[in-house]
C-alpha cells in the first residue's frame, strides 16, 4: 500500500476513533480555562487543558514558546476556529508515482467525511503539481464527476514560465475549486502523453485538497525541476465544519447527551447526519455552556 493511502486512511480513521469517545455532558468547563493561545480565541466546546473541552476530539493544546494551537485530535496545527469551522493544517500532500512504464498511477484515493469532522469540500480546492496529467473528483455516492483539471509541460522554448502571473494555472500545476459540499468521494489522477511522456521523468509531483485561498506557491516557484519535498511540507491547511454531535437535531434532542443549552437552538450539519448549536435570535453567547447564551439586554 502507498503510504499516502495510509496518511489518509490515518487521519480518517482517527475520525472513527472518536466515536468511542462518550461526550461528558455533565461535566462543568473550569472558569479557569485559558482560551487565548497568542491570537487564536478557543472557545467551548474546544478548550485548552483538562475540563476545559466538552470531549477529548476537542482538546487543544498551546505551544507558548510559538503561540501555535494544535488539535491533539489530528496532531495538527489549527489557524482558526470559528462558530462552524476550523482552519486546520492537516491534509496529507500525496505523492503521485506514475507506474514508469504503463503510465498508470495507482489511484483512485477514497476521502470520507467523520461525523465530528466534516469536509465542506465546496470551501476547498484540488490542486495537482505534476507534468501533463489530469484530475479529477467523483461523488462516491452519486458517482458523479463533480470537478476536475489538467496540467500540461511546456517547453519553455514554446511558453515561457513567466507568462502567468499564477504559478498554477495549467502549467506544472493545475487547481480547481470543488462546486458542492460532498462529505465522500474519490480523486483520480492519470497521466496522459503531450509531451513526450514527461510525466516519466518528472520528479515534481503531489496533489491534495487545500483551503480555498491556501497559496503555497509563489511566482518563485520553479516547478520545472523540483524536488517535492523542497516546495511542499507534509501537510496543507484545509477548512473543516465541526460538529458537537452525531445525528440530527431531531434524534439528538432526545438524548441525555443533547449539547444544546438555554436558549440556543440546534443547528443541522453533513445533511442531518451531525449537529451544532446556536444561540436563538436576540442572543449571544456560548450555546454549549450552561446560561451561556445571553440576551441583548
Ligand atoms: C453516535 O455517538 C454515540 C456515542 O456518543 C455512539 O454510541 C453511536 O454509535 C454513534 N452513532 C453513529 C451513527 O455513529
Ligand atoms: C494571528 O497572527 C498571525 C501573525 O501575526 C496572522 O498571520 C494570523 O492570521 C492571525 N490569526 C488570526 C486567527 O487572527
Ligand atoms: C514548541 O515549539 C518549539 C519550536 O517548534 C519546539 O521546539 C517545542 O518542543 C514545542 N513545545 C512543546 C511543548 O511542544
Ligand atoms: C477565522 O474565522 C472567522 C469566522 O469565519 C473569519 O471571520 C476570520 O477571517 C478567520 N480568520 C482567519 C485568519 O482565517
Ligand atoms: C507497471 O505497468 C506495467 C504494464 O502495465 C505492469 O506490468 C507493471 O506491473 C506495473 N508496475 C507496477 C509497479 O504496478
Ligand atoms: C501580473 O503581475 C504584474 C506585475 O506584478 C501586474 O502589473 C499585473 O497586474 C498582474 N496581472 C494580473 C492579471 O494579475
Ligand atoms: C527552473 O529550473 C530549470 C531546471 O533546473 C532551469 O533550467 C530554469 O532556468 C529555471 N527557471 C527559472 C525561472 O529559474
Ligand atoms: C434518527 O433516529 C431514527 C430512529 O431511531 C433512525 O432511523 C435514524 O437513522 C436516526 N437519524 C440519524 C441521522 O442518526
Amino acid at each position: 500500500m502507498a503510504p499516502q493511502r495510509m496518511l489518509v486512511r490515518i487521519m480518517y480513521s482517527a475520525l472513527l476513533f472518536a466515536l468511542h469517545f462518550q461526550d461528558t455532558t455533565a461535566l462543568t468547563k473550569n472558569p479557569h480555562c485559558q482560551n487565548k493561545c497568542g491570537n487564536l480565541t478557543i472557545t467551548y466546546p474546544f478548550g485548552i487543558g483538562e475540563k476545559c473541552y466538552l470531549a477529548e476530539r476537542y482538546a487543544v493544546t498551546c505551544n507558548h514558546s510559538t503561540n501555535s494551537a494544535y488539535l491533539d485530535f489530528f496532531e495538527s496545527q489549527v489557524f482558526n476556529i470559528s462558530e462552524s469551522d476550523l482552519l486546520i493544517d492537516a491534509f496529507p500532500v500525496l505523492d503521485l508515482e506514475f507506474n514508469k512504464s504503463s503510465g498508470e498511477n495507482p489511484g483512485p484515493l477514497e476521502v470520507s467525511s467523520g461525523p465530528y469532522f466534516i469536509f465542506p469540500t465546496a470551501r476547498n480546492k484540488l490542486v495537482v503539481v505534476a507534468c501533463d496529467a489530469y484530475a479529477y473528483i467523483v461523488d462516491s455516492k452519486t458517482r458523479n464527476l463533480v470537478t476536475g483539471c489538467a496540467t500540461f509541460c511546456n517547453r519553455p522554448d514554446i511558453v515561457p514560465p513567466s507568462s502567468s502571473n499564477s504559478s498554477c494555472a495549467g502549467i506544472h500545476c493545475c487547481q480547481t475549486s470543488i462546486p458542492k459540499d460532498i462529505s465522500d468521494f474519490t480523486i483520480q489522477v492519470h497521466s496522459m502523453n503531450t509531451d513526450q511522456k514527461s510525466w516519466a521523468s518528472d520528479n515534481c509531483n503531489a496533489y491534495f485538497i487545500a483551503d480555498k485561498d491556501f497559496n503555497g506557491f509563489d511566482k518563485s516557484t520553479n516547478f520545472s525541476n523540483c524536488a517535492k519535498d523542497r516546495i511542499f511540507s507534509d501537510t496543507v491547511p484545509v477548512i473543516l465544519e465541526w460538529a458537537v454531535g452525531n445525528t440530527s437535531c431531531k434524534n439528538a434532542s432526545r438524548t441525555k447527551g443533547y449539547a444544546c443549552r438555554e436558549n440556543s437552538d440546534c443547528v443541522e450539519a453533513a445533511g442531518g447526519g451531525a449537529y451544532r448549536c446556536g444561540c436563538k435570535r436576540g442572543y449571544k453567547g456560548n450555546p454549549y455552556i450552561k446560561q451561556g447564551c445571553k440576551g441583548n439586554a
